[in-house]
């Protein structure tokens, strides 16, 4: 034992900790009838000790490693993946302080976004521990993403989050790059595999279907992440956003009245038809229902006040995405004008509606 944590690099003691916790256990014998490490064991070992380095918790090392469907070779790959999306995120840390060092040489203001960029976190290992407040799975959305799976009966769901959406009785993996989103999955949840939309870790057709639910908007390259959808899957439905329309800020009072930097949020962000030509999908409205179970953005459109709750808040990405000021700035507005009546004055008419097409769309390929 004491060769091979000294060939590993770690202590006895952290050997000693994974034999009792099952995680790795000298399976051999030496001829004095100690036991010892086999050649598999110090394979599994090595596999252990590179998701360790990674940072991953070792309850997941132990459902990687003891994923009877990943040989040698799949760990490799894997592992190779998480290193250069690793090196990728110090080479993009590195240009953002690059950015900022230029920004504030030029004395300008930097978005509380661009320092998370610096962070090189990932958003979702930043906000994503309110996440499962208010968000969750809404029936009648569920079932037009389910409708739209059809017969699939294997199914990877990419940017999974904490599992919202996820169909039952079909055979499902998730993908999720967030360990803090991973992390919140609950017990007995689709196996979740650390891995982002962009460079999916699956063979081409390993799928029935792909789907993505209120993701696609966080990928660094939507459309190569669509691609890698079309790739492994036959079948691929995406619920995600229009911007295509000219005026889309104006359909929902909250954007149009009292957050207008929601646009700036979405810049860049590619067209539904440029989303739908790079798989060929079709394309239909969802509209929310007024009393939406799942607290997305849109959510509230007919419940105002709920935006003044902060647990509400904290689980749209997009109040952190426009930073404290323009949140505080819309927040109070947003009060002000329900206390005065002038948002009733603005929107009773909404309260005659049951749903409301605020621009969600299903890509359906
Ligand atoms: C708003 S949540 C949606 C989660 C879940 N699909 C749902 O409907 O509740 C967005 C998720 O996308 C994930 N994400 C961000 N970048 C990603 C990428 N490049 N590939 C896959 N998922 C990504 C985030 O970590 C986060 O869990």
């Amino acid at each position: 034992m004491g060769r091979v944590a000294e060939l590993a690099g770690v202590s006895v003691r952290t050997l000693h900790h994974y034999d009792d916790i099952g995680l790795v256990r000298p399976s051999a014998r030496t001829a004095a009838g100690y036991r010892a490490y086999s050649a598999d064991d110090v394979q599994r070992l090595r596999e252990v000790l590179a998701y360790r380095r990674l940072g991953f918790g070792l309850r997941e090392i132990a459902e990687l490693v003891g994923d009877p469907a990943a040989d040698a070779v799949a760990h490799l790959r894997r592992l190779r993946g998480l290193l250069l999306e690793r090196r990728d995120r110090v080479d993009a840390t590195v240009a953002a302080i690059d950015r900022e060092l230029a920004a504030r040489g030029r004395g300008l203001r930097v978005t509380p976004e661009q320092q998370l960029e610096m962070l090189g976190a990932r958003l979702y290992d930043v906000i994503g521990g309110a996440y499962t407040a208010t968000r969750r799975t809404d029936p009648r959305i569920a079932t037009r993403i389910w409708d739209a799976l059809g017969d699939a009966r294997t199914v990877v769901n990419v940017g999974a989050g904490t599992g919202s959406y996820e169909p039952v009785g079909r055979d499902v993996t998730a993908v999720e790059p967030s360990a803090v989103m991973r992390g919140q999955r609950p017990a007995g949840s689709a196996r979740c595999v650390a891995a982002a939309a962009e460079s999916l870790p699956f063979a081409d057709g390993s799928f029935d279907a792909a789907m993505a639910v209120s993701t696609v908007h966080h990928w660094k390259d939507p459309l190569a992440g669509l691609r890698e959808m079309r790739r492994v899957a036959r079948r691929v439905v995406v619920l995600t956003f229009d911007t295509d329309e000219p005026g889309w800020q104006d359909r929902f009072w909250l954007t149009r009245d009292y957050l207008p930097e929601f646009a700036d949020v979405l810049d860049g962000f590619p067209s539904l038809a440029g989303m739908a030509d790079a798989i060929g999908a079709r394309t239909e409205p969802v509209p929310v229902p007024w009393d939406c179970a799942d607290g997305l953005f849109e959510a509230y459109w007919r419940r105002p006040e709920a935006y003044l709750r902060e647990p509400v808040r904290r689980a749209m990405s997009v109040w952190t995405r426009v930073g404290p000021h323009a949140e505080r700035r819309a927040v109070r507005h947003l009060g002000d004008d329900l206390a005065s009546g002038r948002w009733a004055a603005r929107n009773g008419d909404l309260t005659a509606l049951a749903s409301a097409d605020l621009g969600l769309r299903l890509l359906i390929a």
